[in-house]
């Protein structure tokens, strides 16, 4: 059976067969040379996996494909169907691995904050999030019936969705940045300028590139560039997971698309509903760029 139904682990819901698998996700050991990158659904991981990938094949898109297992940055707590788990896979990585995750900040393998592992987050705004994870639910095939866009909604602002709630993901990771080697960066961020983006990486995994590798980088994890791009965007890595018909993973790569979806009285409702949850925060989304 392809579609999960969704479990409860610690309140958060997460997919049943996930949450079987969870004692050895949370024994897990992380190496000191790992780097962690951590998003909630939708926010730009493969973007940000790419990005990092590249990076550390000094944009080298061969060295990148040559190491390729089906999926380059495993998955930390994941496992499709006929593949190695993602823990498995990590296990067979040679350091300096790099690893991706969806998890909320309190169910993080303890062994990442022991090993003081440097930890990129990506963020995006609340709104395109939900509208992709929307579309994501109806082409990835994991995914009971994700209903009405209406339906959808209400259920992502009720956390009612993979992974629990939005909100509770960016203000908990947020808070951690106060004191952890962490990188809190923003998708909106990244689409607005990504060469000042990437530069903050490099920087912070003490890392120097030329200015024409940088170039090179910037071209092959450019929407166009990913969205044609075998390696990046899912279509042959994982054809009985996702039906790229319904809607290609790659959908629309912008910041802003939520509001060709929500209607006014949605969007009133939704950022009622969101000062509720974010107040006394100091983190801040641009709804669009
Ligand atoms: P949309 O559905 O809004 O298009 P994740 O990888 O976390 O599942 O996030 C997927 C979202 O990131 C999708 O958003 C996808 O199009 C977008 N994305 C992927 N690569 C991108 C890129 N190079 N530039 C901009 N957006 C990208």
């Amino acid at each position: 059976e392809i579609v999960q139904e969704l479990g409860s682990l610690h309140g958060v819901p997460l997919y049943k067969s996930f949450i079987e698998g969870w004692p050895r996700v949370k024994a897990f050991q992380a190496r000191p040379d790992d780097v962690l990158i951590s998003t909630y659904p939708k926010s730009g991981t493969t973007w940000l996996s790419e990005i990092m990938d590249m990076i550390y094949h000094d944009g080298d898109v061969e060295k990148c494909r040559r190491d390729a297992i089906y999926n380059r940055v495993p998955f930390l707590e994941l496992k499709a169907p006929g593949e190695m788990s993602g823990i498995e896979q990590l296990e067979s990585t040679p350091s300096p691995r790099l690893v991706k995750t969806h998890l909320p900040v309190q169910l993080l393998p303890t062994s990442f904050w022991e090993k003081d592992c440097k930890i990129i987050y990506m963020a995006r705004n609340p709104k395109d999030v939900a509208i992709s994870y929307y579309y994501f639910h109806r082409m990835a095939k994991i995914h009971q019936d994700p209903g009405t866009k209406a339906e959808f909604l209400e259920n992502f602002m009720a956390g009612k969705v993979p992974y629990g709630s939005w909100y509770d993901h960016v203000r908990g990771w947020w808070e951690k940045k106060q004191e952890k080697q962490l990188l809190y960066l923003f998708y909106e961020d990244m689409k607005k300028d990504p060469r000042q983006e990437v530069q903050k990486i490099l920087q912070f995994l003490g890392k120097e590139l030329a200015e024409g590798i940088v170039d090179r980088i910037l071209h092959h994890t450019s929407f166009q560039e990913m969205k044609k791009n075998p390696a990046a965007n899912y279509e042959t890595m994982l054809p009985i997971l996702m039906d790229h018909s319904v809607s290609p993973f790659l959908r629309k790569g912008v910041s802003g698309d939520w509001k060709n979806h929500f209607t006014v009285a949605q969007n009133e409702r939704f950022d009622q509903h969101y000062q509720k949850l974010m107040a006394g925060s100091d983190l801040h989304f641009q709804m669009e760029v």
